[in-house]
């Protein structure tokens, strides 16, 4: 996968209504984007597997939905205001603009390749004797690649952990980075950036407040823990999960619905005792990982990555990070949160907010394990790995969107060979069988092929065909999208086909 798929990705998913720019005839607005009607529907499948396999599948996780506008001594209270900032470095030539920890880190990436690269020439020279391990303790080139990237990873870390910003701009000098459009080091001091929206709530100038547009689901739980624990009755360890959208002034809005400036994240806050966060964040790390795999997408795409930077809230942080047709990046965030926002929200607000332990007889602050992932980037991840353009034996091509088939936009397409002889009314009958429970297509437009292709290229599963021999015998024909194979079936068949296959149970039955 390279950019070039991702090109074609993004004008599929405008031609078969997944996804549109937002404002396109006022001319589009930067990193915005609308959903359309197959990918509201996918959007919502997706949304629903993640809920359903939090709060349906786990008795001690309970959900909420939180308002957008929260009181403003939030973001003080959570180190939003001060601490949500992106570093930003310009280039003086092409004037293009950057996050200067991002530079260093594709540097870093960089030299990790070149070290990939003297892997594979060795591979290539020493055969079946190769021995990688003895190969990257010894070779000196690879030795000395990794003391490069050792000593700008420890350097990066203690500068963003101080603060500095100057021996951040240091860094990028001495290690030469270069703009990759004018190709020169003509950098900018680095600066602060704070990526929170603001506006306004009231009727008049003098009597507003001014209010954020949350960058981050998460605080609403934390303003809502006392709430939630009470009412629910809940014993730690528990969770509280929610979706919903958040807003972030991205400097680097590039590659689609990968970084938006409004997105919709779906969040949980794992409440546990303090001292037992190590453990409940490998827990949450194995079971996230397993929610991506049990969707069927090739292990290989998924990885953990460690965090060196930690965000100002967290004492230790994973992503999961997909390889998405422009490289490995984060999917998924999995955050020890320690109880900083708690504690953080009790001061400022003068409410206690405890938890009381009866088995310890006392009360403390809870720690927190968060889950934290972007609805829109499991999209990406989804629809980039389910696009295939494939050449069929007799030459043409077709393309196929092999989406998991039970969070397909619809699952199945019914089409009447023929727009007579009572083939259509039997094709309602077969969606009247399953309409309220599963979302089908109905088609009788153009030949029977083009209209398999219209569904291969919306990852329609199933596609169902009435013919001159289903008014005789009951039976029709079912393709399958990924294999095109076909065969017949009848009303019973299909009932068990799409109550094992097609349904969300099927795929949290597997978790
Ligand atoms: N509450 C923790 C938190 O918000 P984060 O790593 O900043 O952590 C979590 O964000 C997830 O939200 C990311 O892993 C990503 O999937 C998604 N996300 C963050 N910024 C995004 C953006 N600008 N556009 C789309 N998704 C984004």
């Amino acid at each position: 996968m390279d950019n070039d798929s991702l090109k074609k990705i993004i004008s599929h998913s405008k031609e078969y209504g997944f996804i549109f720019p937002s404002s396109e005839i006022y001319e589009g607005l930067n990193a915005i984007y609308d959903y359309a009607h197959n990918g509201a529907l996918l959007k919502n499948n997706i949304r629903e597997y993640w809920w359903r396999s939090m709060v349906q599948l786990n008795e001690n996780i309970v959900g909420i939905d939180s308002a957008i506008f929260m009181h403003p001594k939030t973001w003080a209270a959570s180190g939003h205001v001060d601490a949500f900032n992106d570093p930003l470095i310009d280039n003086k030539d092409s004037k293009k603009r950057y996050r200067a920890d991002v530079l260093i880190e594709e540097f870093i990436e960089k030299l990790k390749s070149k070290i990939q690269k003297e892997v594979q020439k060795a591979e290539k020279r020493f055969k079946e004797k190769f021995d990688k391990n003895q190969f990257l303790d010894t070779s000196p080139k690879v030795l000395e690649i990794q003391k490069k990237i050792d000593e700008v990873k420890a350097r990066m870390v203690s500068a963003f952990e101080k603060d500095d910003l100057q021996e951040v701009k240091k860094i990028i000098d001495d290690m030469e980075i270069k703009c990759q459009i004018s190709g020169t080091c003509n950098w900018t001091e680095v600066r602060h950036f704070n990526l929170m929206f603001s506006t306004k709530l009231g009727a008049s100038e003098e009597s507003s407040m001014d209010l954020y547009l949350r960058p981050e689901t998460a605080q609403g739980i934390f303003l809502n823990y006392l709430n939630v624990q009470k009412t629910s009755r809940m014993k730690i360890p528990f969770g509280i999960a929610q979706t919903g959208k958040a807003f972030r002034n991205e400097i680097v809005a590039r590659q689609f619905i990968f970084r938006m400036r409004e997105f919709e994240q779906m969040e949980m806050q794992f409440f546990i005792k303090p001292g037992t966060q190590e453990n409940w964040f490998n827990h949450w790390k194995d079971k996230r990982l397993s929610w991506h795999l049990n969707l069927g997408i090739d292990p290989s795409l998924f990885r953990y990555h460690d965090h060196d930077k930690l965000a100002h809230y967290a004492d230790a942080a994973c992503d999961i990070e997909f390889n998405f047709p422009f490289g490995f990046k984060e999917l998924e965030g999995i955050h020890s949160r320690t109880d900083f926002d708690l504690k953080s929200h009790e001061e400022l607000s003068g409410k206690k907010i405890q938890y009381f332990d009866p088995e310890l007889d006392k009360n403390y602050t809870p720690y927190v394990l968060e889950t934290s992932i972007g609805l829109d980037r499991m999209f990406l991840a989804i629809i980039s790995n389910s696009f295939k353009v494939e050449t069929l034996e007799d030459g043409s091509t077709r393309n196929v969107m092999s989406i998991p088939k039970q969070i397909a936009p619809n699952k199945l397409a019914v089409l009447p060979l023929l727009k007579k002889d009572g083939l259509p009314e039997y094709a309602r009958k077969v969606m009247n069988e399953f309409s309220h429970e599963i979302n089908l297509v109905y088609d009788e437009k153009d030949a029977i092929g083009r209209r398999y292709r219209r569904q291969d290229a919306i990852g329609t599963p199933y596609c169902i065909t009435i013919d001159h021999q289903t008014i005789e015998d009951d039976s029709f024909t079912i393709r399958d999208r990924d294999s095109m194979e076909q065969k017949r079936i009848n009303i019973e068949d299909l009932k068990s086909i799409v109550d094992s296959e097609l349904k969300l149970k099927s795929l949290l039955k597997k978790l």
